[in-house]
């Protein structure tokens, strides 16, 4: 074992607990079992992910885990991002920054795996500022990709152009994951030599300049101007680029608490979401080992953020989408407009097929089941549980959007409660209806639910297992 003072104020701790005979025979197994394993007994790794469509509150929920972290990395997706916190009644909302960034003894990495756009960054960072917030604690991972004001362009020209529109966040997210991928991309750490940057520069806004005009018929853009506000911005940045794989992995070594904020969702992820309406990351726990540099064993806790309904932003199939005023009863109830670009949300019943399909791709540990404290007042609340498609019912949802697309659920009907339960704190004090539903997204999902939050609040939760 590591001999750290975490390790020790930790120890300390759970002795106070059990008797000395558990202990003892609880390292002998632990021992044991581990023993082939690096004998990481007591590192704490835990990641938060969104099991839907986004917007299932992962940013208040990492923000309470936060509460015990070390470290807080997000490992994907860029300014596309919208997680609110609200503490003591007031909100923030961030969009790049990880939402453990109100911890101010926390360390807050933007990972490798994230597209960034230093102009939010520094705006972000100005809004906290202005709120009497230290932005002392984050750091940018020398590895991520530098999101350019022609990727933003890029976007809003693919979008108007598509006819296939996937109605993104024009945040420039498509584009800059591309050039990663077509390895043309700038990462952080070329920014630190202003003058070589300059130069890669000058070859992306020509090569840039020339699709605009000449595919898109747009106008170019002036590349002196960008290197001007590049430079205006230099001084600021800089400080805050590190190699943080290192620092992620030693922080594990030394059994710090790492938290990974996953932004999105399993449904928007590139590989397994509903392909082609989906962002450009993986927004699963998989994206964690790529996106922030560790490997895969790793990993300890998996916590799937769970909307007690479901809803969706842009376009793409949505088979428990309610286009009728229960629809609209939610959205206006559930505060379902995006914090991001201001759209409605699309608002529907939950969804099994996809919490399961968020589960298989992300093995899950825990469930946190947020918002549920919406749906109080409903006589009846629905939850799908298999999608019928031309007469066959499918348990597992198909790759196909076409399929997808004409698939009508197969609901399992709850009766509703009318009890205000935005006040509770202890499991047991919750009306037997709503127990009876998420006892059935348990049994369903195969997966414990941990958390309850029944309000935006940090302190609006019932807590009934130890996510650790
Ligand atoms: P994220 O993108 O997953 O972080 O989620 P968003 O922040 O975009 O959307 C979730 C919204 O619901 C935010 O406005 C939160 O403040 C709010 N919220 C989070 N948890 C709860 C909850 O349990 N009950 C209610 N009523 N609101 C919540
Ligand atoms: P959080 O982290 C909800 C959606 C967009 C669009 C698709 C692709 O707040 O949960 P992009 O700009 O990424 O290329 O858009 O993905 N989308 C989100 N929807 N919450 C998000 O983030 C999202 N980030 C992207 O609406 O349909
Ligand atoms: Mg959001």
């Amino acid at each position: 074992f590591r001999c750290t003072s975490a390790f020790i104020i930790r120890e300390l701790k759970i002795w106070i607990q059990f008797s000395l005979v558990d202990r003892f025979i609880y390292y002998f197994i632990i021992c044991l079992l581990k023993k082939n394993k690096g004998g990481y007994i007591y590192m704490s790794s835990q990641v938060v992910v969104g099991t839907q469509w986004g917007d299932e509150g992962k940013g208040k929920i990492v923000d309470v885990l936060a509460e015990k972290a070390d470290l807080i990395v997000r490992f994907q997706g860029g300014d596309n991002a919208g997680h609110t916190v609200v503490v003591n009644g007031k909100k923030h909302v961030l969009h790049l920054l990880p939402s453990g960034v109100l911890h101010e003894d926390a360390t807050c990495i933007i990972g490798p795996g994230v597209v960034c756009n230093p102009f939010v960054l520094l705006e972000e960072m100005d809004t906290l500022k202005k709120g009497g917030l230290s932005t002392d604690h984050i750091l940018i991972s020398d590895r991520a990709q530098m999101l350019m004001p022609y990727h933003k362009v890029q976007d809003a020209l693919e979008e108007s152009a598509n006819g296939n529109k996937i109605g993104t966040t024009k945040r420039g997210i498509g584009p800059c994951y591309a050039d990663k991928y077509a390895r043309t991309g700038i990462r952080f750490h070329e920014f630190v030599n202003f003058e070589t940057f300059k130069e890669r520069l000058k070859e992306c806004v020509t090569f840039k300049n020339k699709l605009f005009t000449a595919v898109y018929g747009a106008e170019p853009m002036d590349y002196d101007k960008m290197v001007a506000d590049f430079a205006a911005i230099h001084d600021r940045i800089v400080p805050m680029i590190k190699e943080t794989t290192h620092l992620v992995n030693d922080a594990l070594d030394q059994d710090k608490r790492v938290l990974f904020e996953g932004a999105q969702a399993a449904m928007l992820d590139i590989n397994y979401g509903t392909y082609p309406y989906v962002t450009s990351s993986s927004p699963t726990s998989a994206g964690v080992t790529v996106g922030a540099g560790v490997a895969p064993s790793r990993i300890k806790t998996v916590c799937g953020v769970v909307k007690a309904y479901s809803t969706r932003v842009g376009e793409g199939p949505f088979v428990t989408e309610l286009l009728d005023e229960q629809g609209e009863w939610i959205r206006t109830h559930g505060g379902e407009y995006g914090a991001t670009t201001g759209r409605p949300r699309r608002c529907g019943w939950l969804d099994l097929l996809v919490v399961k399909h968020a589960n298989m791709m992300s093995g899950l540990t825990d469930i946190v089941i947020t918002k549920i404290d919406v749906l109080t007042g409903l006589e009846k609340i629905k939850a799908c549980v298999g999608y019928e498609i031309d007469g066959k019912v499918y348990d597992y949802i198909p790759s196909d959007q076409e399929d997808v697309a004409r698939a009508k659920p197969v609901y399992k009907e709850f009766d509703g409660w009318t009890e205000d339960i935005s006040q509770m704190s202890k499991y047991d004090q919750l009306p037997e209806n709503a127990k009876a539903y998420l006892r059935f997204i348990e049994e369903f999902t195969g997966v414990r639910i941990s958390m309850v939050s029944v309000g935006p609040d940090r302190v609006n939760n019932i807590y009934i297992h130890d996510i650790d």
